[in-house]
This record gives C-alpha cells, structure tokens and sequence, in this order.
C-alpha cells in the first residue's frame, strides 16, 4: 500500500509505503527527497518530527533556496543523493557533462503510482502481480542540466519488501557520462546504537561466510571487481544492531539484483546518520548517455525485520523462490542427480558414465549430469572451451546415442556448458582471436589456462547461442550446469569505441542476461544450475534464470555446514546444490559417514558427486532411503521456513560445542524437519536444541522415537539429545528428525 500526505512543514508529499509489516516512509522538502523511516510498521504519523535539526558547521554550505540555520544537504538524511552541491558523504549518483562539470542537484519534479510492479527493462528483478504489490514512481530534474532521475519504489503487499531501482534520463542536446549511480541509497538519521554490518565474505571452497563487522565513523563496505558478484562477497549485507540475534532485534537486508561489479556500503557521519548504499561498483564504470538516452540500474531489494535474522532470511527465501526464480522448474521438484565430475574429473567415455547411470537408477537417483570434459579435445583443462561439438573419441556416436541408453535406463540426462569463456589451445581462437575480452598491445592474463569472451558482442552471443541451442537439441537433454571459471582482466572489447570502454564491464553483464534469455526462452523445459568454480557467481541474478546454484566445490560434509548455512542468510535451501561426495573427501581429506554427508547434502537440491560404481552394497542401500527421504520431506525442505538453530561458531551450553542445526516447518506448522549434526565431539557432552517456527499450543511426535511434545515445550525448554544417538556422538555424526502435529 502507498500512503500519500502532505508534509506537515512545507506541504509538500509525504509517502508512507507499507510492506507487509514493514513501513519505508520519506518526503519531499524544499524539492528535496528525505528519508524519515525504515523499518517495522509505524503509523500514519507526521513522521516529519524525526527530520534531524542540527546546527551546521559554517564549513557546510546548503542550497541557497533553503531556510537559513538547520538545513544542510550534508546533514539531511537523503534518498538519492547527488555529487557536487553540498553533501559530502557517499553519492548516488555522479554525472559528468559534455563541459566537463559534475555538480548535480536534484529536485522532486512529480510523482505517479503505479499498480503492481512495471518491466522497466530485461535485466533480472523481482517480479509481482497487480494485486501482489505497489510501486510508486517519482521524478527529479537536475535544474542546471536538465537530467531526470526516476526512482522506483515498489512495495510487496505480503512481505516486508522494498525494491528500488533508478533509471537516468539525458534529454539534453549532449552526451553525459554517468560515473557513479546506485540503486537504492537511504540515510537513517537514528538507529540502532551500536550497528553492525553483516555480511557475507569467502573465497573458492568457502564462499558465502557470515561476518559482522562495527560499523565505524566512515565507510564500511563489501564490493567485488572481479566481473562477477564473486565468492569473495555476495552482492547483501544487513545494518543490523549489535544485539541483533536470530530471532530478536533489527535487521535491514540489502541484496543487488546484479551478477556483476557491485558495491554495497554502510557510511556513518559525525552524527551518527547511517547511509546505506547498493548498486554497481564504480571504479571501471562510465556509462555514457546519448542525448535521449536512459541508463536503468540493477534492482536493489530490501528485507526488513524487527524480528532478528531469521526473519530477514525467510523474507528474502519466499521473495526469491516466489517473486524472482521462473519457469516451470521453480516450482516443479526437481530431480536427485548423480555428476560425474568427482566420479571421473575429466577421465571418463560412455561406457563409464553407462556403469554409473546404472547403478544410480538401482539406487533411485533420477538424472545423470556429464560434466566437464565431453568436446573439443579437453581431456584436462588446457584447452577446448568455445569449441562445443562432440569429443566422438569418449562418446564414440555423439550424445544422442549415449542419451538414449540412459533414458532407456529411467534416467533423466544433464550436460556441462562453460558458454563465457575460450581457450587459446581451441579452434574457435584460432578463428576469432578477437572474439576474447582484451586490450591490444597487452598480454591477456590467463586463469586454469582460459580467457574469457567478450560477451558485450552479438556476433559472439549469437555463436553460443547456436552452437548450445545445437547440442540441446541434439538430443533429450533436460539440465545445463552453466560453469563461469575465472574472473575478468584486461576487460576491453575490440568492437567498442574508446568512449564506450567503460561500459564494457557492465554491457558484459548484460550480455550474459541476453544468452540467458535465449536460451531459457528457447528451451523453456531446461532446468537451469549455475555455477562458477561453486559458488562464485550465486546471486540473484543468477537465480532469476537458474533455480539452483552449484553451492560450493568443497563438497566436505562439514565444511558444507558453514557454507550452506551461510547462504541461507540470504537464499532458500532450494536453490543451493547439495551433494553426497566420497570420503575421504576429494578437497580436505576428511572422512565422514555416509549418513551425515546424506544429511548435510538433504540441506539443499539433492544430488551425489561420486563414483557409485565403486559403493558397498550397504551404502547403495543407503542411497535408496536417502532418495526416498529427500522425495518425502521436498516440501518441508524446499518450501518449509527455514530456522537456522546453531551455526557452526556459536557458544552453545557455556561453551564452544562444535556443533550445527537447522530445521523447516511447513506452513501451517503441522510438520518439520530437524537436522542436527556434531562437527567435532567432546567427553561428556549435553546437547540440548531449541526447536523454532512450531505452534506452541501443538504437540507434536518425533518420528524415530515416537515421543511427544509440546511445542512451547520443544521451543523454550528444548528437546535433549544427549542421548539421542545409538552408539553416542562421535566426530560427525548426526541426526535427522521428522515431528508431525498430532494435536
Ligand atoms: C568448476 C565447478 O564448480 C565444478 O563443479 C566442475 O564443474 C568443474 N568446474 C569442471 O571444470
């Protein structure tokens, strides 16, 4: 809802956007856009009371057109802030003009509001119905320029939700160069003392790692200049208060709907306002505008709770799974996969991939993944990418053959794509040099022997998306892992002018959204994985055309607690890929049980990454229950609310057990699922789990042992499992259980 009054002061509008039970409140003064409120649900009051009314330094100039004495663009708590007229702290926006100036102010022009949530363009967002959401559209003009600024705000009915974009209009008779612009920028004039930034930091194999950090008189940021969101940060982080837990206290998330160069930012003035920034990072960004031209950003979204983390986590969960990720395969239940690349790395032909799918259709597995190594002549990972026809030496026929015996087998059938890169050892090199990201004159930086594509290139686009759509529809391929290597160097494209070299990074992106598309809208019954070196790419950019993301490529059982339990900050438990790999694990060595590595992997989109030609029989057996679990609990696990109840780093019992839970509920509370897991066991251990989410008036039975408990019971006094285990707690060892209402 859009609640539109008047400004109690000047009389200018008020708008007052209701989310779920979120309010996100701001106004027009002296033309200018102030934020007055951003949080749990709040009255129609005059909110212009909260307005910060402090003496300027006389250093601190202010708009000549305002009242003398309090009001100053770098004290007031702004909307989108502009470059050059006064306010100092970090801008929104940063235009340079054809006479070399960048001073900008921005003044409120109109407003209009709009019924659910409108197309501005085919960059990934959020998507709502009429009756789903609102979006409020207001226009600043630059009075020196005559630059128009739209800023949109859409408001989830159903869920505490914000999403904001900006789109930049030159209607001038010159070129301009837009230099910096965010997505969503607000100032919180008074907060939760003292704040903190939680975010999410890693690297390959340990992506996705949850951090608070002090927010400090200055900018506190996460950002990545890699081309890609990166695993060394994802594109959200939350302002929350020092006090904030799971289930208590503030939490603002901010997530970039972007699978490029972000930068999000926390900058806190001597007064104590926060500004809290999303949107593209600018160190090698310069967009020029055409005279006519409109430059649109990103989606920045916002999650708000007063109820702890776990809110703002289940708010982004239902957001994405029920407003972002599309086609039939973000509803539809996705198959349990076997992939080979752990099975055989690049060492296999059909016979082998034949002997696995076997015995995986023994085992109930429903979908065979090739991944890396069937074409060109790539038998390690020196060479081929770009050339996407048939190694015929491993798959003697080609695919349909090979595809045709694994149908026959029950088995669904998925292949491996790198589409983004080239090797200099392939043909298409040698045939389109120029076809590869660089600047001449200057050697090209190699990552695991590649270079990357110029994405920015229809030529190069049109390429791929005919040597792909030619594989897929070479045979009943039903699944693509989308593979992204390495990052971007040397980003310069041979077919732009020198003027447009700063757009390359951003245009990359953009051209990786239209093979997207093309493809996904050509083979609209594909299901889509994404990847980068795991999880190096896992944003919601990515998520709005693959429903599932390859979470990490360390696939040790316990590593994956922290992992997986990190990413649920921020995405649902179906859109992380999961796998039961061999022990000792291939990437650290550890020897875990069957049975928890199951248990672990049930965590996401469930599949295994081993040779299950080399099993026991007693551990095929355990694949069929596993299967016949995930089938069972798919609801609960993919569309249940998520509850994280120890994170690998917490205190737990006065000390530091090393130990990990979580569970889902579904949504009428009837049923949930509990996963507890002992990383590391200790001599007389007590181990007590607070369960959450359950009705407290319930009672519910735990299906192993058949007990029964109430449900304020199992959520304040908790459920003992210090005896829970047959044969005790040991390192890694772990348990499942299932509670259903039974009154
Ligand atoms: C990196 C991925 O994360 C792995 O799962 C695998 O697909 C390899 N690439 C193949 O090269």
């Amino acid at each position: 809802m859009i609640h539109i009054s008047s400004h109690s002061l000047t009389g200018e509008p008020l708008f007052h956007l209701r989310a779920g039970d979120a309010s996100y409140v701001f106004c027009v003064f002296h033309g200018y856009l102030l934020h007055l409120y951003c949080g749990p649900a709040v009255g129609e009051d005059d909110l212009t009371a909260l307005l910060v009314k402090v003496g300027h330094d006389s250093v601190v100039p202010r708009p000549a057109d305002t009242p003398e004495g309090w009001f100053s663009l770098d004290i007031a708590p702004q909307e989108f802030p502009v470059y050059g007229t006064g306010d100092y702290r970090p801008s929104a926006l940063m235009v340079r003009r054809a006479d070399g100036s960048a001073a900008t102010s921005l003044r409120y022009a109109s407003h209009e509001v709009l019924p659910g949530k409108p197309v501005l363009d085919r960059q990934p967002a959020t998507f709502a119905a009429p009756d789903e959401a609102d979006t409020l559209a207001v226009t600043l003009r630059d009075p020196g320029s005559g630059l128009i600024v739209r800023l949109y705000y859409t408001a989830l009915r159903d869920l505490p939700v914000v999403t904001r974009r900006a789109a930049a209009e030159n209607p001038s008779d010159n070129p301009v160069t837009v230099e910096r612009i965010a997505s969503a920028s607000l100032d919180f004039a008074t907060l939760m003392e003292p704040a903190e930034l939680l975010h999410l930091w890693g690297t390959w194999g340990r992506e996705r790692t949850i951090e608070r950090t002090p927010l400090a008189h200055g900018t506190v940021s996460v950002s990545s200049r890699r081309g890609a969101s990166s695993h060394h940060h994802n594109p959200f982080a939350a302002l929350v208060a020092q006090s904030t837990t799971e289930t208590a206290g503030p939490a603002i998330g901010l997530s970039l709907v972007y699978a490029g160069n972000f930068e999000i930012a926390a900058d806190t003035d001597p007064f104590g306002s926060i500004r809290f920034q999303a949107g593209i990072e600018s160190t090698d960004f310069a967009w020029r505008l055409d005279p006519g031209e409109t430059f649109v950003t990103p989606e920045a979204v916002l999650a708000i709770s007063g109820e702890g983390l776990g809110k703002m986590s289940r708010t982004f969960h239902c957001l994405w799974r029920e407003h972002l990720c599309r086609g039939e395969w973000a509803e539809r239940e996705r198959p349990v996969l076997v992939n080979n690349w752990e099975a055989t790395y690049f060492k296999f032909n059909s016979e082998k991939l034949l002997a696995i799918a076997k015995d995986a259709a023994a085992c109930g597995i429903e979908m065979l993944v090739m991944d890396d190594g069937w074409f060109g002549v790539r038998n390690d990972d020196r060479s081929s990418l770009g050339d996407w026809f048939v190694n015929e030496e491993k798959l003697p026929g080609g695919l349909a053959p090979l595809v045709e015996r694994i149908n026959a087998l029950g088995l669904k059938f998925g292949i491996w794509f790198e589409p983004e890169m080239i090797s200099p050892v392939s043909r298409l090199f040698d045939a389109h040099p120029d076809w590869a990201l660089g600047t001449s004159g200057r050697d090209r930086s190699v990552a695991r022997s590649q270079y990357v594509l110029d994405m920015t290139r229809p030529d190069v686009r049109d390429y791929l998306f005919d040597t792909i759509s030619g594989v897929l529809s070479s045979a009943n391929i039903e699944y693509v892992k989308w593979d992204f290597n390495r990052n971007l160097t040397e980003a310069a494209s041979a077919d732009l002018p020198p003027e447009r070299q700063g757009e390359i990074l951003h245009r990359y992106v953009l051209g990786l959204y239209d093979l997207l598309d093309r493809i996904t809208a050509a083979f609209p019954h594909l299901l889509l994985e994404g990847c980068s070196s795991g999880g190096g790419r896992f944003d919601p950019a990515m998520l709005y055309y693959a429903p599932q993301y390859w979470t990490s490529d360390d696939t040790d059982a316990m590593e994956r607690l922290d992992i997986q339990l990190g990413t649920t900050m921020v995405y649902p438990c179906s859109s992380m890929s999961c796998h039961v790999s061999a022990s000792p694990n291939h990437q650290t060595r550890r020897v875990t049980s069957f049975e928890t590595r199951g248990h672990v992997a049930m965590g996401g989109a469930f599949g295994y990454e081993l040779d299950l030609t080399t099993l026991t029989d007693e551990e095929k057996a355990l694949i069929r229950h596993q299967v016949a679990d995930y089938h069972r609990f798919y609801a609960l696990i993919n569309r249940g609310d998520f509850y994280r109840l120890i994170l690998p780093g917490d205190t737990v019992n006065g000390k530091t057990h090393r130990c990990a839970a979580w569970m889902t509920v579904s949504e009428d509370r009837t049923e949930a699922l509990v996963t507890f897991v002992v990383i590391r066991a200790s001599i007389h251990p007590v181990y007590f789990l607070r369960l959450a989410g359950l009705d407290p008036e319930a009672r519910y039975q735990e299906e192993s042992t058949g007990a029964v408990y109430g449900g304020s019971t199992l959520m304040n006094a908790g459920i003992n499992l210090t005896a829970a285990r047959k044969g005790g707690w040991t390192d890694g060892s772990s348990v499942v259980m299932h509670f259903t209402r039974v009154s």
